[in-house]
């Protein structure tokens, strides 16, 4: 019988790879919480300055046009988009790309919820993207830039028109402070403090490009928009929403923590070292993909492969003869395995997508972690396949 392959002499020092929550930045520690301003009214001036303050590091640090508004908003990512979603929507036929859990999430939303008649859903299978030739300038456009459970991203903005008419309604959290975002080309903007910054779920940021305003300027739903959507007053926006008014009250403990990531990020050099940290951390896993007899992409284009949720597929010939119910369980034994080891947490792929593996690649993950988990990913990837060649042999 053959030995079992022994354990990586290293274990990565921080085993937090989960793709949201993502990890905190290096370093952190809960004394970064210890200014909060708890306890206190958060319309009052100091925490009011709080929230004014995330909104002008973040548009500082994503390079925002100064003619765009953001906000903070309740609910995190799901919140913004739904708000802007149910805000935005109806005044004209929409398109939506779906290719993976979220992005199918919005276009149930729109399709089943809101019931929408004008709607196309443009669809692709896990590891793709739909065409986007196909996609209208004179309808609305919902997509999630990074598509978090597939690990699939939108590569560019070209099939974008400058000269559209519809808006481009953009679910960015997992692709903001990690990919360059071509501003002109998006007119909403949606995204979480969890992800590549590390912060707490608690609230999402909202971007509106200057047509997007005009939108909720001028058109009224047709359905009722519950408070916690509601961006207009009397048919007008409201503008106090965009200098940290925010709708219903926020967690002064998450404002502190955002504050924290973002304060980091400009510490460690702001968008070009975000972007060339997760850069990094995907070109760790591309070598060793490179190399691998059993692992793959599930991004099957390489352009389109996410540089932060990285989406991997087995394809050891053990692996794929498995039935559904077994590459299921064996996949997740993997994971199960380096969870128990302490060498990763949450790194089991999402639970819509193929059986797999996810490890989080965003500017808050070391780099060195990375390559030490790798040796990590085949030790167990042995382990599980000795365990299902002895099942078999009984
Ligand atoms: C692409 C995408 N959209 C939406 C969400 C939902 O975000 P939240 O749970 O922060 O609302 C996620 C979370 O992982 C995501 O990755």
């Amino acid at each position: 019988m053959a030995l079992a392959a022994a354990a990586p002499a290293l274990r990565p020092a921080n085993p937090h790879f989960c793709s949201g929550p993502c990890s905190k930045r290096p370093g952190w520690s809960l004394a970064a919480l210890q200014g909060a301003l708890l306890s206190r009214y958060h319309r009052a001036k100091g925490p009011k300055a709080r929230l004014a303050d995330v909104i002008a590091r973040s548009r500082a640090i994503l390079g925002l046009p100064a003619d765009w508004r953001l906000g903070i908003v309740p609910a995190s990512d799901t919140g913004a988009m739904e708000l802007a979603l149910w805000s935005l929507l109806g005044e004209r036929a929409v398109d939506i790309l779906a290719f993976e859990s979220f992005s199918i999430g919005w276009a149930t939303d729109i399709t089943k919820q809101l019931k929408l008649k004008d709607a196309r859903v443009l669809s692709a299978p896990y590891g793709r993207l739909p065409d986007l030739a196909e996609v209208d300038p004179a309808h609305d456009v919902v997509l999630a830039w990074n598509g978090t459970t597939s690990g699939v991203k939108v590569p560019d903005a070209d099939w974008i028109s400058p000269d559209r008419t519809g808006l481009v309604i953009c679910d960015a959290t997992s692709a903001v402070y990690a990919m360059p975002m071509d501003w002109r080309k998006l007119d909403v903007a949606t995204w979480s403090w969890q992800k590549v910054l590390g912060g707490e779920a608690a609230h999402g940021m909202l971007a509106l490009s200057p047509r997007a305003a005009e939108r909720l300027n001028s058109y009224v739903p047709s359905w009722p928009l519950p408070k916690i959507f509601r961006l207009t007053s009397s048919g007008k926006l409201n503008e106090d929403i965009f200098t940290g008014a925010t709708i219903n009250t926020p967690s002064m403990l998450c404002v502190e923590d955002a504050l924290d990531g973002l304060r980091w990020a400009e510490s460690i050099g702001g968008l070009p070292a975000l972007i060339a940290r997760s850069e990094a951390n995907f070109s760790a896993v591309a070598d060793w993909i490179a190399r691998s007899d059993w692992a793959s992409f599930l991004a099957e284009d390489p352009r389109t492969r996410s540089n932060t949720s990285i989406c991997l597929k087995i394809v050891a010939p053990w692996f794929t003869a498995l039935e559904a119910v077994d590459k299921a369980d064996a996949a997740k034994r993997i994971s199960t395995l380096l969870d128990a080891e302490g060498v990763a947490y949450d790194i089991a792929s999402y639970r819509d997508a193929p059986p797999g593996l996810r490890i989080w690649g965003g500017a808050t993950v070391e780099t060195a972690d990375v390559k030490a988990l790798l040796p990590w990913l085949d030790w167990a990837h042995a382990r599980v396949r000795a365990e299902f060649s002895r099942a078999a042999a009984e």
